[in-house]
């Protein structure tokens, strides 16, 4: 692992010692997700206080680059507002840990480094889709994550989120 230039430091350091690692009992928003290349798997727990992210921690099993990457995003995004987070780019957490190039030289490692943050913006919109009272913000949501979604990898995870969106958008209608 360490001959491999992708290994720095930083992610052997932090796939050692993960920062934020652990459970949250009864947390806001909880997230399970996993790899389908490898079957590790995370899990995200989220705080939320005053629309901010309070407290976050996960737990789970996944290579160094993926604990590299969620320790990272726990820590970006501590004490940020959800509306800040809902707009949180990849690029921004890979860059962090200067692993940008993946996106083009490793579809399978990319993955990898993405894992917890497509738990977090699933988490995140389920969490404003439960919310939400109202079907104009609801159909905005369904827009916004549809947008996202056709900017990530994930593309299967796309299609469960509009979904998610559009029956609770459909529920509220009929319950007008
Ligand atoms: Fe499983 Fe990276 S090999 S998360």
């Amino acid at each position: 692992m360490s001959g491999d230039p992708i290994y720095t430091e930083m992610i052997i350091e932090y796939s050692r010692n993960p920062s934020n690692y652990g459970k949250i009992e009864n947390a806001h928003i909880t997230r399970h997700d996993s790899n389908p290349l490898c079957g590790d798997s995370i899990d995200l727990y989220l705080n939320i206080d005053d629309k901010k992210i309070s407290d976050v921690k996960f737990d789970g099993k996944g290579c160094a680059i993926c604990m590299a990457c969620s320790s990272v995003l726990t820590e970006m995004i501590k004490g940020k507002s959800l509306e800040d987070v809902k707009k949180f780019e990849k690029d921004e957490l890979l860059s962090e840990l200067g692993l940008e190039h993946l996106i083009k030289t490793s579809p399978v490692r990319i993955k990898c480094a993405l894992l917890s943050l497509k738990a977090l913006k699933y988490g995140i919109y389920s969490y404003f889709a439960e919310k939400m009272n109202d079907v104009e913000s609801a159909g905005n949501l369904k827009e916004e994550a549809a947008n996202l979604y056709r900017s990530e990898e994930h593309t299967s995870e796309l299609q469960s989120l509009v979904n998610l969106v559009c029956r609770l958008l459909l529920e509220k209608k009929n319950k007008q």
